[in-house]
This record gives structure tokens, C-alpha cells and sequence, in this order.
């Protein structure tokens, strides 16, 4: 029989006076829930498609990695990550990134998220400003926000980030006294707007963070996923200096239950980031795994999902386009997982949702990719999730609920 748990004694001025500055000022925790958005027709999150998940295939990974080396697998772990990994990771950057690096280069992390988190402890203090792409990936914005960071936001057009309001932005903070601690991008498949920076706008990224003297945060979660147009090199390969950072994740292509990430940088950074790691290794086991399943099973695997997902993006496209109310546009993604819709004015994403829920459907609202209150007509929608026949169904209903805000608001 379970028992109910002691209550608890700690009381709140207690715990007040014990907070740090940046616990008390913690909101709500935001950490999704896989399962249950599995019981609705899910465009929410970047989770991966449930059923290519390589289950068996992992199993049979996992045996063979106790049986090479199972003392060290249970084991703690090198803080820059088992170097099993770190070379099966090497060979993969090279032959599908152009990204030459050595062991010295790279830190393996719990996710891309926690690379991001390292990286930021690494350079910002609390009041610190960040640039990043408006809208940018939710986790990042909620990373600054924890930090008391503050950001600067730079638009983001169909060709990539504005380079325009970039350049402005960097020389009014710097007429200011001010020097972002770093440029936060995503260039291929960006979430949530899907879109892809141009091989150009790459280049004068680094031109700037060279001329500006500051750092480019490389998020290229998606690079692998892309199912048309044409490959462009990652930020990382044309920066000369070293002042790139490059993110990538296990997340998307293998499994985003691996908890597995990478961070690739120049040596004295990645030594500093793996001081502040204290965490005994990044997940040893599930390192081991991958070093198992990745030589033999990555790019095979990445070819199924390019398929896979540049289908549910066909599917969403055609299922937009029958039932989104006038005036609605969308972005057209070359790959990743994200197609960014912009309604009419007056409709608001954040005042859709609950009812999206109640029909059985859920999007992320724009809102959510803002540091400021703002984006309230667009939405973020995921096509990674939701099956190939809960496409349509949940887009007629998305569809159908803004008609009726439009309605409600007199523009439709
Ligand atoms: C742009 C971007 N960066 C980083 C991540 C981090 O993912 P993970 O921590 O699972 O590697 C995600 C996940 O959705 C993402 O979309």
C-alpha cells in the first residue's frame, strides 16, 4: 500500500529567505509532457515521430555495449564526454557537416539544451544582453529569462536572420556601451519559423560578429533533416576565428530519450565549460549506446526520417491550404519540423489554444517564441508527431477555430 508523503514543514518564509534571487523569481515550470500530448492530435512540440523510433535497434546497442564494455559504461564518465562518442560524433560532423574538429573541440551535453545552458553560464551575468532571432526557439528564450539576461531581439525574414536590423542593433548597443555577450541562431529550419538563413547572410553574420567582437551561439538542432533545396555549410565551417560556437543534438535522429548533445568549440572554452559541468559525465550509459548504435545505424536512419517528415509536412501543407481562413499565410520549410503561420489581425493564438484542447488538438502559440508580450497571431505548428491521418482532422479544427475568432472580431 503507498503512502501519503509527510507533509511538508518547510514554510514560505523560510524558503524565501533561502531562495537565491533567481529561484524566487522562477515561473511555473514549462517541461512538456510526451504522453499526454499523445492523447490529442498534437502540434505542440518538436518531439520526435514516436513510431521511428529505433527501439530494437537501441536493444540491440545497448547489448552489445555491456558486453564490450559494460564496467565502464556504468561507470562514472570523462566531463568531456566517453570518447567512443565523442569520435563516432567527429566522424559524423566531418562527413555530413564539413565540420573538421577534434576531441579537444567538443563536450558532449545532456541535449542541445544543456549546451545552451553552459554556454550562457559561461558568459552572461545577470543584466547581460543577448542578440537572438525574434521569434526563437521557446527553450532559449526561458534560459535568458532564468539568467535575468536581457535580450534584443532581431527579425527573421524568409531568407534568414534580418541582417539589417542585426547590423542596426549592433552598432546602437555599442553607441550604448554595450557588448552582447553573444548571437543566438538557428540557420537551418530555424523553430519556429522554419525557415533557413542563405549561404550569404551566413558570411556576414561572422563578418559581424568579427567586426562587433562578440560571439555566434550556432543552434543547428535540425541540420540533418533537411528533405529539398540545397545543403549550406554551418556557420561553424566559415568562421575563421574560432568565434562560433556549434550546437547540435542526438534529439531528432536518434532519440531525444538518449538525452545526448554536443557542443563543439574552440579548446579553452570547452575546458572552461566542463569546470562548471559537475555532473560526473554526461549520461555514460546512454553515451555508450550511441557509440554502438550511431556508426552502424545514423545515416540509414536519417534517410527514413527525411522521408517520413518531408511527408507530414506535404500532408500539412495541403491540409493548410484547404482550410485556413483568408488572408492566413505560412512558411514553406525545406526540412526540420516547423511551419510558422501568421493570421489575419485580431486573431489571438494564446486565446485559440484552450479551445484548440477542448476539441482535441493542441499549437504552440507565437507568444510562447517571444521575450516580450508579443507574436500573439502567429502559431508554431509541429508536423513531427501527430500521425499522417491526425493531419488533416487537427488542421480543419485549428482552421475552424480562428474562423470563428475572426468572426468574433468582426474581420471575417
Ligand atoms: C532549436 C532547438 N535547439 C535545441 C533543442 C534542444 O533539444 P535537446 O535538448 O533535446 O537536444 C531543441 C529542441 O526542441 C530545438 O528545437
Amino acid at each position: 500500500m503507498t503512502q501519503a508523503p509527510p507533509a511538508s514543514g518547510l514554510s514560505a518564509a523560510t524558503l524565501d529567505a533561502l531562495l537565491s534571487t533567481r529561484g524566487k523569481d522562477l515561473p511555473p515550470p514549462r517541461i512538456g509532457d510526451p504522453r499526454k500530448s499523445a492523447d490529442l492530435i498534437s502540434f505542440m512540440s518538436g518531439f520526435p515521430d514516436p513510431a521511428s523510433l529505433p527501439a530494437q535497434q537501441v536493444a540491440e546497442a545497448t547489448a552489445r555495449a555491456m558486453e564490450k564494455d559494460g564496467r565502464w559504461a556504468l561507470q562514472y564518465g570523462a566531463t568531456m564526454g566517453y570518447t567512443g562518442l565523442v569520435d563516432a560524433l567527429l566522424d559524423k560532423l566531418g562527413r555530413h557537416q564539413g565540420i573538421r574538429a577534434g576531441r579537444e573541440n567538443v563536450l558532449i551535453t545532456a541535449g542541445g539544451s544543456q549546451a545552451v545552458a553552459l554556454t550562457l553560464d559561461l558568459l552572461v551575468d545577470p543584466g547581460d544582453t543577448v542578440l537572438m532571432e525574434e521569434p526563437t526557439w521557446m527553450g532559449f528564450v526561458y534560459a535568458l529569462n532564468n539568467l535575468g539576461a536581457k535580450s534584443v531581439g532581431v527579425p527573421v525574414d524568409e531568407h534568414g536572420t534580418d541582417l539589417e536590423a542585426l547590423e542596426r542593433e549592433l552598432k546602437r548597443l555599442t553607441a550604448e556601451g554595450v557588448r552582447p555577450k553573444l548571437i543566438y541562431v538557428i540557420p537551418n529550419f530555424q523553430n519556429p519559423s522554419g525557415v533557413s538563413t542563405t549561404l550569404a547572410r551566413r558570411k556576414r553574420i561572422v563578418e559581424l560578429a568579427h567586426e562587433y567582437g562578440t560571439l555566434i551561439l550556432e543552434d543547428d538542432a535540425y541540420y540533418d533533416l533537411r528533405y529539398e533545396g540545397e545543403w549550406l555549410p554551418p556557420i561553424y565551417t566559415l568562421d575563421e576565428v574560432g568565434q562560433t560556437f556549434y550546437l547540435g543534438t542526438f534529439s531528432k535522429i536518434m532519440g531525444a530519450g538518449m538525452r545526448l548533445g554536443w557542443l563543439v568549440a574552440p579548446p579553452a572554452i570547452i575546458g572552461k565549460l566542463a569546470t562548471l559541468k559537475i555532473d560526473g559525465g554526461t549520461n555514460v550509459f546512454g553515451s555508450h549506446v550511441a557509440a554502438e548504435w550511431v556508426p552502424r545505424h545514423l545515416d540509414d536512419h536519417i534517410a527514413k526520417l527525411r522521408e517520413i517528415y518531408r511527408r507530414r509536412r506535404d500532408l500539412m501543407l495541403a491540409s493548410l491550404a484547404r482550410h485556413m481562413p483568408e488572408g492566413t499565410t505560412w512558411t514553406t520549410p525545406e526540412g526540420g519540423f516547423f511551419i510558422w503561420v501568421t493570421f489575419p489581425e485580431g486573431v489571438d493564438t494564446v486565446k485559440m489554444l484552450p479551445q484548440a484542447r477542448e476539441r482535441g488538438v493542441e499549437f504552440l502559440p507565437g507568444r510562447t517564441c517571444y521575450a516580450q508580450d508579443r507574436g500573439h497571431r502567429f502559431l508554431r505548428l509541429s508536423y513531427s508527431f501527430a500521425e499522417d491521418e491526425q493531419i488533416d482532422d487537427g488542421i480543419r479544427i485549428v482552421g475552424e477555430i480562428a474562423r470563428g475568432e475572426l468572426l468574433e472580431t468582426g474581420r471575417a
